[in-house]
């Protein structure tokens, strides 16, 4: 597909600036318009991230409530979304009615988003874009059991289907729970949470999950963080298997990009920042760095699928102050070189620990 004018400049007036890559000035669209129920984090930058030019083919690998969808279109681009949640691709069917043939929707996880993109004929696609994580809509309905503030089934699964959160935790170890905790939450203390967790069991409830964690964790009530947001965010890791899926994801999409395509991911999580970053860093042939879990590599020398990644990108004060979902976020972008992907998933997978 043809490069033409920027995308940013496609969208027109009221454009912003931001320091981008390098010391370069990159502008920004301001005037998309802002969906009051959920607000995208790092869409401006994203889509400057993406350059697109208008009639290029571009994926939405995580659609949710459509934000950085909506932005694509905008921008010019024919858009193929991606979401495992059935309920986001239901909802997104007005979307599609609305872009006038440039929107398809697929139900399915972005890990095998290179043979979803086969079964409908196409490729190469000139840009792929990941937000990782749970969507406002998925946390903000207590029904869906990703949330500690309301309560609901202990339920947790993107996909609304295999093993649920509570289904695990009634069956698994405490060291298995504890490790989960340590490695996907960061919870110091998560030995003590896994103990009182069984101790607890059967568990049903989100509310009583967090029950059981503010007790464990001796946390004052009214106290102004709640201690249960990390073991939250471990356990629903665990549950949908994101690192799994982020690490396939990434792989896939070095396969389906043409070379000069473009890669953007926004993370809101260090495990998951750090497999981009060392993603991006070896397949641009930097060294990925070895590790405990990890020693350096003795394989032959690959060509680097991807140029010089550039400089990471975080919110704006603004965007902080007005959306506090967007202080943990970062993006990262790459373009893809013409150089053969790499086969399998390459040696950032082992650097997961859990
Ligand atoms: C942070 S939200 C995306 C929000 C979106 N950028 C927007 O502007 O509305 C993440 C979405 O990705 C979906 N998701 C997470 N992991 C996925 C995977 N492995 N495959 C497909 N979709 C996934 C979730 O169901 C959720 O709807």
């Amino acid at each position: 597909m043809r490069r033409g004018r920027s995308g940013v400049a496609a969208i027109g007036r009221g454009l912003g600036r931001v320091q981008g890559e390098g010391a370069k000035v990159t502008e920004l669209p301001r005037d998309l318009p802002r969906d009051s129920r959920h607000d995208p984090v790092l869409r401006e930058e994203v889509i400057v991230a993406l350059a697109i030019a208008s009639g290029e083919r571009h994926v939405d690998a995580t659609f949710g409530a459509g934000g950085y969808t909506r932005a694509m279109l905008s921008a010019g681009a024919e858009v193929i979304a991606c979401d495992r949640d059935p309920d986001a691709i239901a909802e997104g069917q007005a979307l599609v009615a609305e872009a006038g043939g440039r929107l398809t929707l697929i139900h399915g996880r972005f890990g095998e988003i290179d043979r979803l993109l086969a079964e409908r004929g196409i490729d190469a696609v000139d840009g792929i874009t990941f937000d990782i994580g749970v969507s406002s809509m998925q946390i903000d309905q207590g029904a869906r059991g990703f949330s500690f503030q309301k309560d609901g089934p202990l339920d947790m699964r993107m996909a609304q289907e295999g093993e649920s959160a509570a289904d695990w935790l009634n069956r698994a170890d405490e060291a298995d729970i504890a490790d989960v905790l340590y490695h996907y939450g960061d919870e110091r203390q998560s030995r003590r949470v896994a103990r009182a967790i069984v101790a607890a069991r059967p568990l049903s409830r989100t509310g009583e999950l967090a029950t059981v964690i503010r007790k464990a964790l001796r946390h004052p009530p009214g106290a102004p963080k709640d201690p249960s947001t990390k073991s939250f965010q471990a356990i629903r890791i665990h549950i949908n298997g994101e690192l799994d899926e982020l690490t396939q994801g990434l792989a896939a999409a070095e396969r389906v990009l043409r070379p000069g395509g473009r890669l953007a991911v926004v993370s809101f999580h260090s495990t998951e920042d750090r497999i981009v970053k060392n993603f991006l860093r070896e397949r641009s042939g930097g060294d990925a760095g070895g590790s405990r879990h990890r020693p350096v590599s003795n394989a032959p020398a690959r060509a680097a699928t991807f140029g010089p990644p550039a400089r990471k990108v975080r919110p704006s004060k603004a965007e902080e102050a007005r959306n506090p979902r967007a202080r943990s976020a970062t993006l990262r972008s790459a373009v893809r070189t013409a150089a053969p992907a790499w086969p399998g998933h390459s040696i950032i997978k082992e650097s997961m620990s859990c």
